[in-house]
């Protein structure tokens, strides 16, 4: 059950008795120079750069002092000419946290429990240091594939082409140095893709060793969980809460007993999903099935979702197949038609079953527009342009994992997405040899999301005088250019100036 959190300025106001608290399910965290608002979210860990004021008052925000506190300290530590203006200061920190998030909220007795207490003193950086840092000093996350061999071989699936051959496997050694590394570097949040993270022998040693470092991630899987596996997991600490998350369990799924085993190729896995499911609820885990739904799979999205809840499961998400990627047509793709269908099909479920959390992703129109830019932050009081200005194209970067995140493939090899092919032309490091610092850091890295205009020489782009807004978006670009054009810095298929050529 999800905690009770009233978010400050949305869900209740802002007054002086208003006690906030940085809500348990986001985290102030020291990036570099930086203070950053971390939330987890499996599908992408969210972030925000906070400016040093900004990071030093939300530090004090521990649900111990009311605004009224608040106020006065921040007017004695901020040098602000008034107690109203020190008010207005702080509310505007709190409604700047929440703009497009849920971060403050209301302190009850019911959060006391899961609130981490935090050393202020450790969020108190000087303005200078803060303006020399470019970009996250390490990242927010890590995506790592175990292996890339699968039980089923799913038709619609972006991670095949990824195939490394067992001999070639980082060592169970490497990959525990690996993680005690990330969590060393700050990183708590890891995303496990694939193939399969249940499909390498020591799986359940690895994932042991995420358990014991407190890491966040959540276990997705198409593997049949059998009775002994479901109780190995629970042996590992699977179940155990982190604070107030209990790690998730996402068995992905498709509708339709004959698609699905054809859908992945595999006759009966349909039944073997079911009986994981059985398997996973008995013994309670935090479970969620995922489907990830093309044309082929459209028509049945209600009577899968009905015959789930049936069996007493209550998380479903369900994800359009991702035809960006390619840019294809195939018998998958999935139209205007079948997207309405889903989304029809979703809102009748929705009603008929108000006990399922139902999600969707990928499935609005429009939901990925090029120019999708949030309202430039203005700088608080005493601090200047370019602070703001800088966080506005954080946020700006955000979106594109590239810019937080790292894909670490089963040899070692350092990718900046999971849905790009292996493709050398496409590896920025390699930590069988390297540190997850040292990559993160390396030219190789940053060339990518960083790209100097040099490495456009011949493309449209060389000289296009939108370069350098497209630069704070080049996650996006070189992936978008890639599957358009099979190479990197050119422009993508989205490029403003093709679309109105076009
Ligand atoms: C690559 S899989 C790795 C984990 C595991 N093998 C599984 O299937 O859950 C990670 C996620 O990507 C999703 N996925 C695979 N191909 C996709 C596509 N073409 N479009 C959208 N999601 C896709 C899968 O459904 C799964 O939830
Ligand atoms: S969706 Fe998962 S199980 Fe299916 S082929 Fe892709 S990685 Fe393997
Ligand atoms: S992608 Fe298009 S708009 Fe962006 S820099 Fe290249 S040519 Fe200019």
């Amino acid at each position: 059950m999800p905690l009770e959190c009233a978010v400050l300025g949305k869900d209740v106001a802002i007054t002086e008795t208003t006690i906030p608290v940085i809500s348990p399910y986001w985290r102030l965290k020291r990036n570099g120079h930086w203070t950053l608002l971390c939330r987890y979210d499996h599908e992408r860990p969210r972030y925000c750069v906070l400016s040093p004021k900004a990071g030093a008052a939300l530090a004090l925000m521990d649900g111990r002092l009311t605004v009224r506190h608040l106020t006065m300290i921040a007017q004695y530590a901020f040098n602000l000419e008034s107690q109203e203006k020190s008010q207005e200061f702080i509310t505007r920190i709190i409604s700047e946290a929440n703009r497009e998030d849920d971060a403050v909220v209301n302190m009850t007795p019911e959060l006391e429990a899961y609130v981490k207490r935090i050393d202020p003193f450790d969020f108190v950086v000087k303005a200078s240091r803060w303006k020399e840092q470019q970009r996250l000093a390490t990242p927010i996350s890590l995506n790592v594939m175990f292996s890339n061999d699968c039980q089923p071989n799913c038709a619609f699936c972006f991670a095949k082409g990824h195939c490394v051959p067992e001999g070639k496997l980082l060592s169970t050694e490497r990959w525990k140095e690996l993680l005690r590394e990330a969590k060393g570097l700050g990183i708590d949040q890891v995303t496990l893709s694939g193939g399969d993270p249940l499909l390498r022998k020591d799986s359940l040693q690895l994932i042991e060793e995420m358990i014991a470092l407190e890491m966040l991630f959540t276990l997705s899987t198409k593997c049949h969980i059998t009775e002994k596996i479901a109780d190995s997991l629970v042996a590992i600490g699977m179940t155990q809460p982190v604070n107030q998350y209990v790690r998730e369990i996402q068995l992905s799924m498709d509708p339709d007993e004959p698609t699905a085993d054809k859908l992945a190729g595999s006759p009966g896995y349909y039944n073997r999903a079911v009986r994981s499911i059985g398997n996973l609820l008995k013994r309670g885990f935090n479970l969620r099935v995922k489907s990830v739904v093309t044309a082929l799979t459209a028509p049945y999205v209600y009577d899968w979702v009905e015959e789930l809840q049936d069996m007493g499961l209550r998380q479903i998400s369900i994800a359009a197949y991702n035809r960006s990627l390619t840019g294809n047509t195939d018998k998958m793709f999935l139209g205007t038609e079948g997207l309405n269908s889903i989304l029809e099909q979703c809102r009748q479920a929705r009603i008929d079953f108000p006990e399922i959390d139902l999600s969707t992703a990928g499935l609005e129109h429009g939901e990925q527009s090029w120019d999708r830019y949030s309202e430039p932050f203005g700088p608080l009081p005493g601090e200047d342009k370019g602070i703001a200005e800088k966080i506005t194209l954080c946020r700006e970067e955000g979106r594109y994992g590239a810019h937080s995140s790292m894909t670490i493939t089963p040899d070692g090899k350092v990718m900046l997405y999971d849905t790009v092919p292996r493709d050398e032309m496409l590896f920025v490091g390699d930590v069988s040899k390297d540190s997850i610092a040292e990559v993160w850091n390396s030219d190789a890295l940053r060339n990518f999301t960083h790209p100097r205009s040099e490495q456009f020489k011949g493309a449209a782009c060389y000289d296009c005088k939108d370069l350098a807004k497209c630069q704070s978006k080049a996650g996006y670009c070189f992936r978008e250019a890639y599957f358009k054009s099979g190479t990197v810095f050119v422009p993508p298929a989205e490029c403003p100036m093709i679309q109105a050529e076009a």
